[in-house]
């Protein structure tokens, strides 16, 4: 687990980063940094790891300008268990809603997934086997043992092997070996067989009390789950699919939930990253009486400091310490201010930074280069339809002018202005492709095609307030 290979150093997290996200060094870094401290701690000394508290981010930047998008990309980045939260969605203990415990629970499945995840493909090859097996069973019926009297062998006769002679036995046996290469070598894919699928016991009975949450919800579900007894359904597939059905049963009987349990919970505390977007919604502007929705904003708050601060939490696989979750908090604090955050909570997030608003040359940069830059999305769903679409550099520089443009008249909305550009700009293309565009077409996108189509929306304000 501490494999310092799969860890990536602070530059190589911001090289990863660099991939789809333009600008905004300085939250790069410092996530990097806090990513790299996790490992750093467990190789720590022992003593000094229980001291070692991460240094939990604020970050903190108009709409629009990559917050939300740092965090994904950090979760596919971080080999540790990462959830993303919305604080918004949160109520306060007590009223109708999630509690923010739930983030805590989420980040245990999450692990949990994870190491079950690995633990099975430790067995994959251990699995296969039985597969093949279970695959030659349902095509060729083995008759070796004997007392297997129900068994039907390969002609439909219903002879037991007592009084089956020798070279039926090995008739048997070598057809087996035979259909064994077969299915090794690929070459019975499309036969169908009937398989025993074992169907998750779903109760349907929906429990739901009063004082009961989210947890206990699903504790009882499955309790009744595994007092119902395990119904299993034939089915005709394919060897293709009967081998993907019965890879994931055999590979998860052969793991120990216990063990993925403890070292999910371990992993989770020690590793563990949540995000909490949208942080500012739960502060209440200054000024502002506490009355209305503020209270229930303020007690969302105080409800997240024990959980940030370090306290345990019961989850369906066990109790887990806070105490080293990195958490990483993000909003634009418009309204709000993050001095308006509850003094407890501000102190909780040391690390403070800002991300810039976006430039036009950042726009220009965010359509051309990152991996999923919206230029390259156009261009392949087009190709889809055998057509070629390309953006002449010009014309990406022009879509950035007027992006910047419409964001300062209309309303600043950031990156998220490229989006509404570029659809108004390929709306009668990818309209008119395959009907009046046929394939093999190619269509180049210069900056006078730019200018004709968005030129007046951008001049006329109150149109480009609809359209943009
Ligand atoms: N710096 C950037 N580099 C590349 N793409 C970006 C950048 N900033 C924003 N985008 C794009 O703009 C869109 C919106 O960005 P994102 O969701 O990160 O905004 P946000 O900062 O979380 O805003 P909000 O405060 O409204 O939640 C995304 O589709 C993203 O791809
Ligand atoms: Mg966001």
């Amino acid at each position: 687990m501490l494999d310092s290979s799969k860890y990536l150093t602070p530059r190589q997290i911001v090289a990863e980063l660099d991939k789809y996200i333009i600008g905004q060094h300085d939250a790069k870094r410092n996530v990097a940094i806090a990513l790299r401290n996790r490992w750093r701690r467990m190789h720590a000394d022992p003593e000094m790891q229980k001291e070692i508290v991460p240094n939990n981010i604020l970050m903190i930047g108009a709409t629009g300008v990559g917050k939300t998008e740092i965090a994904r990309r950090l979760a596919s980045i971080a080999d540790a268990p990462f959830t993303k939260v919305e604080a918004s969605k949160f109520t306060e203990v007590g009223y109708v809603g999630r509690d923010v415990e739930s983030m805590v629970r989420d980040l245990v499945e999450q692990a949990v997934n994870m190491v079950k995840t690995r633990k099975k493909e430790e067995v994959k090859q251990q699995a296969a086997l039985l597969v093949e097996e279970v695959i030659l069973d349902a095509l060729i019926p083995p008759i070796s043992q004997p007392g297997n009297r129900d068994m039907v062998g390969f002609g439909g006769n219903n002879h037991s092997s007592a009084e089956m002679p020798d070279s039926d036995l090995e008739l048997n046996e070598r057809t087996r070996e035979r259909f064994r290469q077969k299915i090794r070598n690929g070459e019975l894919e499309d036969r169908k067989i009937d398989i025993k699928v074992s169907q998750s016991p779903s109760s349907g009975v929906g429990v739901m009390g009063p004082g009961m949450d989210e947890m206990q919800m699903a504790g009882i579900q499955e309790m009744i789950g595994n007092m119902m007894p395990k119904k299993t359904k034939k089915r005709k597939v394919t060897i293709a699919e009967a081998r993907k059905i019965l890879l994931e049963e055999e590979a998860a009987k052969l793991i120990d939930m216990d063990e993925v349990k403890e070292e999910a919970i371990q992993k989770a505390e020690s590793a563990g990253v949540i995000f909490i977007d949208e942080i500012d919604k739960v502060a209440s502007a200054s000024g502002k009486g506490g009355s209305g929705p503020d209270v229930s904003r303020e007690g969302v708050q105080r409800d997240l400091l024990p959980i940030v601060e370090g306290s345990t939490v019961n989850t369906k696989y066990g109790v887990i310490k806070t105490d080293h979750i990195l958490f990483i908090a993000a909003g634009a604090f418009h309204v709000a201010k993050p001095s308006d955050l509850i003094p407890e909570l501000q102190g909780r997030f040391p690390i403070r930074v800002e991300l810039q608003s976006l430039s036009k040359d950042d726009f220009y940069q965010i359509l051309k280069f990152p991996k999923n830059a919206l230029t390259k999305q156009y261009e392949e769903l087009l190709r889809a339809e055998g057509v070629e679409l390309s953006f002449t550099d010009e014309a990406l520089r022009k879509l950035a002018e007027i992006s910047f443009e419409v964001n300062a008249e209309v309303e600043n909305i950031g990156a998220r202005r490229l989006h509404t550009v570029m659809s108004r700009l390929l709306n009668d293309i990818l309209f008119e492709v395959p009907d009046t565009i046929p394939p093999n077409a190619h269509l180049m996108i210069t900056p006078e095609l730019v200018e004709e189509r968005l030129r007046d929306m951008v001049k006329n304000r109150d149109l480009s307030q609809y359209i943009l």
